[in-house]
């Protein structure tokens, strides 16, 4: 069975990335009713083999194709218990250590459970969030550094690499601006105070924005860094302009 391919959307908090990883996921849904016979795909500098195409949300067909959604932390029942332990800000007292720990704990068992056996099984795994996010919050942010990340991340991770990674990253002080008017709703919604993470001072977030953009200096072939102030649909076009170049030939395989 041929792997298939995996990938991954970062930012900071109020980047667009849930908007934008609905929106990609509805074009390769719309691209695969549209494909009679599965499109195939390649990767850089790797022979271009035979993949099946898309479907919606996990499990969902379209035809005969399928892919697979999922975030992080969470994605998983083990997952989202953690996720809440991560989010809740009861869990001020959360040591850096263990924050990383459980990110790593999370991501393991959705390897395990989710992401590892549909890239067996020749799936498309389309990931909000992977270990970029505890290189950017951790080992930025947290000031953790990035040596331990990696390390845990060939450790527990087996050193899974995605395939693509679509990296939003506006100006800081847009994404700031955006985090804090979300939040606002949310809290209105709900009643509740700020998460935990949206809590933290913009010293943070600017360590986490400046390792973003330390990893795609450091990986150009895996990161597409989408910058700058841009509408919703023009980092749209830049991402499907992205999947397409690099991950889907332009015609199907006879
Ligand atoms: P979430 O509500 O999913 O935020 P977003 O919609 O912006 O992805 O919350 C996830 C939070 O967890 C977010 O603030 C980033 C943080 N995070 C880490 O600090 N380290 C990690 O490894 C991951 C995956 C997320």
């Amino acid at each position: 069975m041929q792997r298939g391919f995996f990938i991954t959307l970062e930012g900071l908090d109020g980047s667009g990335k849930t908007t934008q990883i609905n929106r990609l996921a509805a074009w390769l849904k719309k691209r695969a009713s549209e494909e009679p016979r599965a499109p195939s795909f390649r990767r850089p500098g790797v022979p271009t083999d035979r993949f099946s195409s898309v479907g919606w949300r996990s499990g969902e067909r379209v035809g005969s194709h399928e892919f697979v959604l999922t975030r992080q932390p969470g994605g998983t029942p083990t997952g989202d218990r953690i996720r809440a332990l991560l989010l809740d800000s009861r869990s001020t007292a959360l040591s850096p250590m263990a924050e990383m720990a459980l990110m790593f704990a999370d991501r393991a068992q959705a390897i395990a459970q989710v992401i590892q056996p549909a890239l067996d099984a020749g799936k498309i795994v389309l990931c909000d969030r992977f270990t970029d996010s505890t290189e950017a919050y951790q080992g930025g942010g947290r000031q953790l550094g990035s040596q331990a990340v990696l390390e845990l991340h060939r450790l527990l991770c087996s050193n899974l690499q995605p395939d693509l990674t679509l990296l939003l990253l506006p100006s800081l002080e847009a994404s700031l601006a955006r985090a804090r008017r979300r939040n606002q709703r949310e809290n209105a919604k709900s009643g509740q105070d700020e998460n935990r993470f949206e809590l933290e001072q913009d010293a943070f977030y600017r360590r986490v924005w400046e390792k973003y953009q330390e990893i795609a200096a450091r990986e150009p072939a895996r990161v597409v860094l989408i910058q700058g102030d841009l509408s919703i649909d023009e980092v749209h076009e830049q991402i499907v302009e992205a999947v397409s170049e690099r991950l889907l030939t332009a015609s199907p395989m006879a």
